[in-house]
C-alpha cells in the first residue's frame, strides 16, 4: 500500500500523465526533471518531490524513462482498468460528455445515458441509446456500473444520488451544483465550470492591477526624472 499521498500531489498527477502521454507519442524515451519542468512550467524540484512520492521513478543522471512513468502514474491514477460510466441526465450536458470520445480512450467506458424525458428516449448519444429512468435500477443492479456522472437539474440530485447508491453505484462524477451528502464510501468528484471561471476572473483582475501598479510605478519615476532635470 502507497503511503498517504496530500491532496495537492494528487491534484497534480493528472497533468504529469498527459503531459508524459504527449512525450510518449513523440516516442521520446526519456526525460529529464529539468526538461519536464520547462514544458510543464512547474520547478524542477517540485517534480522531483512530487514523483518522490512513489518510490523514485527517476534515476540520477538518466532522468525519468518516460514509458514506465507513465505507466506507473497511470496504475496510481486507477486508469489501467476500465470504469464503467452512467451518465445520468441527457440534457445539453449529459450529451456534449457522452459525446466526448477521449473519455473512453482513457479507459471511461460510457455505457448508457439516462433521462425522464420522453422524447429523448432511443436517441442515441454518443454511441449508445438514451434510456428511461424507470430501467436505471434494474441496470445498475445488472451491469454493475461505477460510476454515475450526474448531469440534471440539481433539485433532482440528492434523490437520483441516493437510490444509484442505494443500488450499488461507488463513485459520482457530480456536475449539479449541490454538496452531496452520501455514505463515507462513495466517491465524489465535483466539477464546477463556472468556479473555474470565477479563478480565471480573479487572475484576469489581479494581471490588469499588476500592471496598473507596474504603470503606476513607471509614471512616478518619469516624474522624478523630470523634476531632477528641472532642478538642474
Ligand atoms: P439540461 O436541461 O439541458 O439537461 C438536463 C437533463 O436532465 C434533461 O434532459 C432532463 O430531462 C433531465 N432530467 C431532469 N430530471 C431528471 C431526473 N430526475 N432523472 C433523469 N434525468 C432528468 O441541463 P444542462 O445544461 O445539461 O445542465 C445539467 C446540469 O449540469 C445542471 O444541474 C447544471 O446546473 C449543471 N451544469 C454544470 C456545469 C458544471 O460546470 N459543473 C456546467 C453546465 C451545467
Amino acid at each position: 500500500m502507497q503511503k498517504a499521498i496530500s491532496t495537492a500531489v494528487i491534484k497534480r498527477l493528472p497533468r504529469y500523465y498527459r503531459y508524459l502521454g504527449e512525450l510518449r507519442k513523440q516516442e521520446v524515451v526519456r526525460i529529464s526533471s529539468k526538461e519536464l519542468s520547462e514544458r510543464m512550467n512547474v520547478t524542477a524540484s517540485q517534480i522531483r518531490q512530487d514523483l518522490n512520492n512513489f518510490g523514485g521513478f527517476g534515476q540520477q543522471g538518466y532522468g525519468y524513462n518516460v514509458e514506465h512513468l507513465y505507466t506507473e502514474i497511470g496504475k496510481i491514477l486507477g486508469l489501467d482498468q476500465e470504469h464503467k460510466v452512467v451518465i445520468i441526465g441527457a440534457g445539453n450536458l449529459g450529451q456534449a460528455i457522452a459525446n466526448y470520445g477521449d473519455f473512453a480512450r482513457r479507459g471511461f467506458a460510457i455505457k448508457a445515458v439516462f433521462d425522464i424525458k420522453q422524447e429523448l428516449i432511443g436517441k442515441e448519444a454518443g454511441g449508445v441509446k438514451i434510456r428511461s429512468m424507470s430501467g436505471l435500477k434494474e441496470y445498475v443492479l445488472k451491469q454493475k456500473p461505477e460510476i454515475a456522472a450526474l448531469t440534471i437539474p440539481k433539485e433532482h440530485a440528492a434523490q437520483v444520488a441516493n437510490d444509484v447508491v442505494s443500488w450499488g453505484i461507488k463513485a459520482i462524477w457530480n456536475f449539479t451544483p449541490t454538496e452531496l451528502r452520501l455514505p463515507k464510501d462513495v466517491v465524489v468528484e465535483n466539477v464546477h465550470l463556472t468556479e473555474s471561471l470565477m479563478r480565471l476572473s480573479y487572475n484576469i483582475r489581479a494581471a490588469q492591477e499588476k500592471k496598473e501598479q507596474e504603470l503606476g510605478k513607471q509614471i512616478a519615476a518619469e516624474a522624478c526624472m523630470e523634476s531632477a532635470a528641472t532642478e538642474e
